[in-house]
């Protein structure tokens, strides 16, 4: 795992960027996962806008959305689709065939986990995970104590992560379950990039970084990915003993 400390939020946005880019570059087939959050929020945008500047081609990446709140529809602005659709698809005008995000609302939902596996796999699996990181360590919806040998999988919300994701909603909205790519998947993408930024972030990067490793936090799986990217900034950092 590589760590990289940037002086804020722009800086580290413009390197995630930059890597997302490169790997469309380098491999136009990618299949790269797309957490949604606010961290990612400049990235994304730095993205589309480089894409296009720099005319790489974006025909044929595949991109897959991380999570969804179970119960929110997609017209919903707080939900994961309505994100990804807002910043990255319709700028990109992916085609349909090109992306695959989780329904939220279906009434089969261990068949959508089913049928996301087989997306990816056929697909010849993630060439790139792009994830923020919980208050709690969470990764997309693997909650602490969650399995790190589950693929997609249905899952009840840690208190925090119910409380904190009001952030995303107009209105107070009952979130309770979440549907969500699994830690295996994390492990088995060929390269995987975390993201984090913001003194509110620092406890949790601190228990990530220099805790025992345990799916207690489950972000601490990045120490173990062989081609694992920490992004984050000064603020986020700044209650590391060591950095590298
Ligand atoms: P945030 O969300 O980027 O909005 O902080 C991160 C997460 O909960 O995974």
């Amino acid at each position: 795992m590589i760590l990289n400390v940037f002086d804020d939020h722009t800086d580290l946005s413009f390197q995630a960027a930059r890597i997302i880019c490169d790997q469309i570059k380098a491999k136009p087939d990618s299949v790269i996962c797309f957490a949604s959050g606010e961290t990612p929020l400049s990235a994304y945008s730095l993205f589309t806008t480089l894409m296009m500047a720099e005319q790489i081609d974006y025909q044929h990446f595949t991109l897959i959305g991380l999570d969804e709140w179970v119960g929110v529809p997609p017209e919903n602005h707080g939900s994961c689709a309505w994100f990804l659709r807002t910043n990255v698809i319709n700028p990109l005008n992916l085609l349909p065939g090109q992306y695959r995000l989780f329904d939220g609302m279906t009434s089969d939902l261990p068949g959508e986990c089913v049928a996301m596996d087989e997306f990816i796999s056929e697909r010849g699996g993630l060439d790139l995970i792009v994830v923020g990181i919980g208050m709690n360590g969470h990764i997309g919806f693997n909650e602490p104590g969650v399995s790190p040998d589950l693929y997609s999988h249905v899952i009840e919300l840690d208190e925090i992560t119910s409380t904190v994701g009001q952030k995303y909603f107009k209105e107070e909205t009952r979130l309770t379950k979440g549907i969500t790519l699994g830690i295996r998947h994390l492990r088995e993408a060929k390269t995987a990039m975390l993201l984090a930024s913001g003194e509110r972030k620092a406890p949790i990067m601190k228990a990530t970084l220099e805790g025992e490793i345990s799916m207690e936090v489950p972000a601490t799986i990045m120490r173990e990915h062989p081609n694992g990217l920490v992004l984050i900034d000064q603020k986020a950092a700044s209650l590391l003993t060591a950095r590298e």
